[in-house]
């Protein structure tokens, strides 16, 4: 043995502090939010123990108390009255997201981002259009060019409505640039894009489609969401997403996924950020609640450790009950 070199030298309670590497901030958390126009009362949502589905009427004072943990910016969902082929909701100035963020905007000092997609919207719960076969009949496949316009013109009204910054999901091929010039255009050129840019098609987000009520009622995401078998693929898209005039890149889902994080923080310069997704934060919840593991002391441990691979931001439902014992 090396008698010279002792690394627990520098384990003592006195200097650890010292020595971080890593620190996690309240400061650099984003809540996510989910806004019901179907209801006019703050429902649980059952597969995400902590978190609710709130009316338009209660947005202000949900996010009031995330303020309060010293927890900055939220992310807002929304569950619309009705949905449709083309999910029109998402863009109406009375749409769920609109009246929500409006009165979040004015009744609060938080930062607020909105998450631009349509499959909360669409009655078949894809992020986009779907394509029409021969006989005008919807197929299984999302009309990606088609879907650009309508998810340009969600965000222009979120932006209008008062949001800080948007961040778009659907993972259609153009989408940050569509939205950054519809943004520019309607003189919204101040208003950042944070961009889902390699987002895959994951099983975990299992607890956020209960949440949002936006699961595909049939098919699946395989052709727009990334393949999880993909690193290199994520860097092509991220680097479109750059030229496109994404201002955040994103990663999505964040655990299972660090090497990207990390590939991204190596590869750009830009902000990153990551989604600790629906799924991980319900299985360690499912975890702690049977005794076998301590929520707190994993949650913490999730998210320095999505730090430590390179997030600059984490989207994080963990995001208030740590941020008040940070
Ligand atoms: C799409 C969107 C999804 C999530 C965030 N935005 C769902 C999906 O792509 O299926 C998932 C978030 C989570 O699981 O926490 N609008």
């Amino acid at each position: 043995m090396n008698q010279s070199a002792r690394p627990r030298r520098l384990r003592t309670d006195g200097i650890r502090p010292l020595l971080s590497e890593t620190d996690l901030e309240a400061s650099d958390l984003i809540a996510p939010i989910f806004v019901d126009a179907t209801t006019d009362e703050r429902r649980p949502i059952e597969t995400m123990p902590g978190h609710e589905r709130v009316p338009v009427s209660a947005a202000a004072e949900r996010v009031a108390e995330i303020r309060e943990t010293g927890v900055e910016a939220v992310i807002v969902f929304g569950v619309p009255e009705s949905k449709d082929d083309e999910g029109s909701r998402a863009w109406v100035e009375d749409g769920v997201v609109q009246k929500a963020v409006r009165k979040i905007s004015r009744e609060t000092d938080a930062y607020v981002i909105t998450d631009v997609c349509l499959c909360e919207y669409t009655d078949h719960g894809h992020c986009g259009i779907l394509e029409a076969d021969a006989r005008g009949e919807p197929t299984l496949t999302v009309d990606n060019d088609a879907s650009l316009d309508v998810l340009a013109r969600t965000a222009v009204s979120h932006a209008k409505a008062g949001a800080d910054m948007v961040a778009p999901s659907a993972m259609m091929d153009g989408m940050v640039g569509a939205i950054r010039e519809e943004l520019d255009e309607a003189g919204h050129t101040e208003v950042p894009i944070m961009s889902y840019a390699a987002k895959y098609e994951s099983a975990f987000y299992g607890p956020f489609r209960d949440a949002a009520d936006g699961a595909p009622a049939f098919g699946d995401r395989r052709h727009y969401q990334m393949d999880p078998a993909n690193a290199r693929e994520a860097m092509r898209e991220v680097e479109l997403d750059v030229e496109e005039g994404a201002d955040v890149l994103m990663v999505k889902p964040a655990l299972p996924y660090l090497d990207i994080v990390r590939d991204v923080r190596e590869r750009f310069d830009h902000p990153v950020a990551a989604y600790n997704v629906s799924g991980e934060y319900a299985m360690v919840h499912a975890a702690s609640e049977q005794g076998w593991l301590d929520l707190e002391e994993t949650a913490y441990e999730s998210l320095l450790s999505i730090k430590r691979a390179g997030a600059d931001l984490i989207l994080t439902y963990f995001a208030e009950d740590l941020a008040t014992h940070l």
